[in-house]
């Protein structure tokens, strides 16, 4: 199973099933309910609620729920581990005293880095706030410093000497100071910009951090092949760093919209020696589940219903895993499975172990389990024939029983020819409309999509599902994505050819 994993949910319950002292870093960027737009924009109305909530019991209502998150990233950083908190003027005095000095200790406060920017108008009668606080803890007095991947040359940003020749006998001493040829390690004030709206690394976040500070802060604390955690993962500004860097990774968001972005962020910059990565989502799509590699499948299923799956192809006697207390279980990766499945599946569990085949019957327990999409009429009049007639439990388990289980959303593309120039460019609008019971969260563009290469998002993250392109003569294949409130995903190919009229390919 891949370390790296986009994790649906929320934060706290999946801290809590991470292991103890197994986490390098972890960088947070919780959200702080300040009654502007962007804040609710993130998730659905349950969360939206649980701000409002949080707001009305005060700054502690606050830090209360924080807090309880900070104790588990606490256990789960390994002993030369550090967090990163992220923050600002809202809650930082807060969040320093209440939760980091006492869950981390004061001895293992580091640093409180300023991230410094411009922008945006000034206010009248104050000081334009313009720093953001990054808190910076260890686990404990040993800790991952990499100083030399962080260096900056002397003379950047006019941070320290400017002139070399300053650098030589100190007076009064023999002493000779040389500069490191790598330069110095920043100071406790950053000065990187924001991502203004144009900028090309924007995805549609608001709130999106740049990478330049991600990947300071990853190049510090973390040595390749390490694992970074992000419980906050937004657009997954940290989990892009971190994979560019070759780093593990963890990212986790209770918003559908930020983990399907951060996975669609991840597939445009993905190589041919990226790592591999799960997304974990509340529902699963029967399509993918249904024609998955079947003995993938069958393993995985069989340990979602708590049990053990085999660990080679070829099972015991045609079975394909067994349930704690050793009785098998059998998968088949289909829908309407017949009386003989039932047959075949009867005398391979004898032949497995008939001792415990006879204890199971005297105990009136399952001798099985068949696991299936679902089952059709003469398997399920089998099994209660057996029933009935040779006091034979056999279960019939289908998979949605285990898993939940949603169809992905279906999705048409209009297009129309807004204008063309004299020599033959168009101007095409494109319009996507999605379908799916559990709603559409957004829609996601590629404009030269190859089958070969996956789908390589250009526009992450539009919520109306309509652009305009250019295209010149040629033919084109234009991909868009669709995703539902479930996390369930589909794709729509179009084939368009220009050559004096635009021609779509069926
Ligand atoms: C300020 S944003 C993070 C932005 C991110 N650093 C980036 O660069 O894109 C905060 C995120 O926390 C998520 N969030 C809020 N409460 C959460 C919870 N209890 N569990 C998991 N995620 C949560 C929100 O959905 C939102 O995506």
């Amino acid at each position: 199973m891949p370390i790296n994993k986009l994790i649906l949910g929320d934060n706290l319950e999946i801290l809590k099933s991470i292991d103890t002292e197994t986490i390098d870093l972890i960088y947070l960027d919780p959200p702080f309910f300040s009654n502007k737009n962007y804040e609710v924009i993130w998730g659905d109305t349950g969360e939206i609620r649980s701000f409002q909530d949080r707001w009305a019991g005060g700054i502690s209502h606050y830090i209360e729920w924080l807090k309880e998150r900070v104790i588990e990233m606490h256990r789960i950083l390994k002993n030369t581990g550090s967090i990163f908190l992220h923050c600002d003027w809202h809650a930082d005095a807060y969040i320093r005293v209440f939760i980091l000095d006492k869950i981390f200790g004061e001895n293992n406060y580091r640093n409180e880095i300023v991230w410094c920017y411009r922008g945006g108008g000034s206010p009248k009668n104050d000081f334009g706030r313009r720093h953001d606080t990054i808190f910076r803890y260890s686990k404990g007095s040993k800790y991952t410093f990499n100083a030399d991947a962080i260096r900056i040359p002397y003379q950047a940003e006019g941070l320290g000497r400017t002139d070399d020749a300053m650098w030589g006998k100190h007076k009064g001493t023999d002493k000779v100071y040389k500069p490191n040829p790598l330069g110095k390690i920043p100071e406790d004030w950053w000065q990187m910009n924001i991502l203004n709206a144009n900028d090309p690394e924007r995805i549609g976040y608001p709130t999106q951090k740049p990478l330049a500070l991600l990947n300071r802060i990853i190049k510090c604390a973390t040595n390749e092949g390490d694992i970074v955690l992000d419980p906050f993962v937004g657009g997954g500004t940290t989990i892009a760093a971190a994979e560019k860097l070759n780093r593990n990774w963890i990212g986790i968001d209770q918003s559908v919209q930020a983990v399907k972005v951060t996975e669609l962020r991840l597939q445009a910059a993905a190589d041919l020696f990226s790592n591999s990565y799960t997304v974990q989502l509340h529902k699963y799509d029967y399509d993918t589940l249904r024609y998955k590699d079947a003995f993938e499948f069958e393993t995985w299923i069989v340990g979602q219903f708590g049990g053990i799956g085999n660990a080679k192809q070829r099972g015991d006697f045609g079975l394909d895993g067994r349930t704690q207390d050793n009785t098998p279980v059998q998968v088949k990766r289909s829908d309407n499975i017949g009386r003989n499945v039932v047959d075949n599946f009867m005398s391979a569990v004898q032949r497995y172990d008939k001792n415990l085949f006879d204890k199971n019957k005297d105990d009136k327990k399952p001798v099985g389990y068949i696991i299936a999409f679902s089952f059709g009429k003469g398997a399920i009049e089998e099994v209660s024939r057996l029933n009935t007639e040779e006091n034979t439990i056999i279960k019939l388990v289908r998979v949605e029983e285990i898993i939940p289980i949603a169809v992905k959303p279906a999705i048409g593309v209009h297009i129309n020819e807004l204008s063309k120039d004299e020599k033959g460019t168009r101007k095409i609008e494109f319009i996507a409309v999605g379908e799916s019971p559990a709603g559409i969260e957004f829609y996601s563009w590629d404009f030269s999509y190859d089958e070969t290469k996956g789908f390589k998002a250009q526009i992450l993250l539009d919520k109306n599902g309509k652009q305009e392109y250019t295209l010149t003569a040629g033919s084109y294949n234009i991909a868009v994505k669709v995703v539902d409130n479930d996390g369930l995903e589909n794709i729509e190919v179009v084939k368009l050819k220009i050559n004096g009229i635009v021609e779509r390919e069926k």
